[in-house]
C-alpha cells in the first residue's frame, strides 16, 4: 500500500492507495471508527457494482449503514438532491459524530461532500473515489460544491474528509471514454509540475499500457496535489496552478451546456489553447503545443478549440467565479512541469480570443 499524509493546517489526511483495497474498505472503516453509523452516499452508476457489495460488507460488521443514491450525471449536484440527501441522513439519524461515505465520482464526490459539511455544521466524510478523475483530483483537497442555474460549483465548502481509500481496480469498470477523460487531468500534472509524468504518458500508447503503471500513476498525482493544497489550502496562491487549462476549458463546458464535452475533455482543448498562447506571448517554444496535441490526440481527447461564438467564450470567461475582478488569473506554461500565474486585464483577454492580438 502506498500512503500519503496530507497535512493540513488543523487535520491530517491520510491517502491510501492500493490494488484490491476496496474488498478491505469495510474492515479499514471499522477499525477507523468503530461502531459509529455509516451513510454511503452514491450514485445509479455506481451503486449497483460498488456501493451495495459495501453495504453488505458493513452490516456484516455489524455497523449500522444506510445508503443513498443519487441518479447519475452533473444534475444531481443541485439543491434538489441535496435537501433529499438531508432528508435520507434525517430519517437515518445521522449525528455529528458518524460517517458519510461518498462511494462514486466527481459528482457524488461534490454532493456528498457538500452534505457532510453543513450537516449538523459537519458530519465525518470518507472519500471512496471511483473514477480516475475522482482518484486523482476531486476527492482530496477538499472542495466541495453544489450548481447553481447561474453556474457550476458557485455553493460549496472547503471540507476534508478523515481518508481517502483509493482502490484502482475499481477503473476496471470505468467507460474508455471517462478513463481518458481523467488521463487528461493526469497529463495537466505533468505539465505543471513533473516533466517525467508527462513523458510516460508520452511514451505510453493505450489504455492497457497505462493500467500497468496505474498505481504509480495514480500516486504521484495524489503526491502533486498533496504538495500543492498543503501550501495553498484555499486557493489563493499557487493552488491557482491546478486550474492549468482550465479556464477556457470551463468556458467550452458551459458554452455547451455541459453535455457536449466532458470535464476532462473540455480541459484537454483548454490546455492545448493556454498553451498556444504562451507560446504567442513568448513564454514557451512552438514545439510544447504540438508535443501536447499529440499526447492528448492519442488518448482520443479532443485538441482544437470548437467553432464558437467568441462573445460566449468571453463571457464564459469572465464570469467565471474565480474571476470577477477586473484582471483574470491564466496559468501559463514554460515547458512540462513548468508553469506560472500570470494576471492579464480582461480587455487583453477580449484581444487574444477575439482578434488573435497578444501584445
Ligand atoms: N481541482 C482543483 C483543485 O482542487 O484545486
Amino acid at each position: 500500500m502506498k500512503i500519503l499524509n496530507l497535512n493540513l493546517k488543523h487535520k491530517t489526511v491520510p491517502i491510501e492507495t492500493e490494488n484490491g483495497l476496496f474488498q478491505k474498505a469495510a474492515q479499514r472503516i471499522k477499525e477507523l471508527f468503530g461502531e459509529r453509523k455509516i451513510m454511503l452516499v452514491t450514485d445509479s452508476n455506481v451503486g449497483p457494482v460498488y456501493a451495495e457489495k459495501l453495504f453488505t460488507q458493513l452490516k456484516d460488521l455489524n455497523i449500522e449503514t444506510g445508503v443513498y443514491t443519487v441518479p447519475a450525471g452533473e444534475n444531481s449536484k443541485s439543491h434538489d438532491l441535496l435537501l433529499k440527501l438531508y432528508d435520507a441522513f434525517a430519517r437515518f439519524g445521522l449525528t455529528r459524530r458518524d460517517i458519510v461515505i461518498a462511494v462514486g465520482g466527481g459528482v457524488t464526490g461534490d454532493l456528498a461532500g457538500y452534505a457532510a459539511s453543513t450537516w449538523l455544521r459537519g458530519t465525518g466524510l470518507v472519500h471512496i473515489p471511483t473514477s480516475l478523475i475522482a482518484m486523482v483530483d476531486s476527492s482530496i483537497g477538499g472542495k466541495t460544491a453544489v450548481n447553481l442555474p447561474h453556474g457550476k460549483n458557485l455553493v460549496g465548502s472547503f471540507y476534508h474528509p478523515e481518508i481517502v481509500l483509493i482502490d484502482p481496480l475499481l477503473l476496471e469498470t470505468l467507460p474508455d471514454r471517462y478513463f481518458f477523460d481523467g488521463i487528461a487531468e493526469v497529463i495537466k500534472y505533468g505539465l505543471i509540475s513533473d516533466n517525467n509524468l508527462f513523458e510516460m504518458l508520452e511514451s505510453l500508447e493505450n489504455r492497457g499500457n497505462i493500467i500497468e503503471h496505474i498505481e504509480e500513476i495514480i500516486f504521484r498525482c495524489c503526491d502533486i496535489k498533496r504538495n500543492i493544497v498543503e501550501q495553498d489550502e484555499t486557493e489563493s496562491g499557487i493552488r491557482m496552478i491546478l486550474n492549468f487549462g482550465h479556464t477556457f476549458g470551463h468556458a467550452i463546458e458551459k458554452v455547451f451546456g455541459y453535455e457536449k464535452y466532458t470535464h476532462g475533455e473540455a480541459v484537454s482543448v483548454g490546455m492545448v489553447y493556454i498553451s498556444e498562447i504562451s507560446e504567442k506571448l513568448g513564454f514557451c517554444n512552438s514545439e510544447l503545443p504540438k508535443r501536447l496535441r499529440s499526447v492528448l490526440s492519442r488518448y482520443g481527447l479532443p485538441v482544437d478549440f470548437p467553432k464558437v461564438d467568441n462573445n460566449a467564450v468571453i463571457d464564459a470567461v469572465l464570469i467565471d467565479k474565480k474571476s470577477r475582478t477586473n484582471d483574470i488569473n491564466l496559468v501559463l506554461i514554460e515547458e512540462p512541469g513548468k508553469v506560472f500565474i500570470k494576471r492579464f486585464p480582461k480587455e487583453q483577454i477580449r484581444r487574444m480570443v477575439h482578434e488573435n492580438r497578444y501584445d
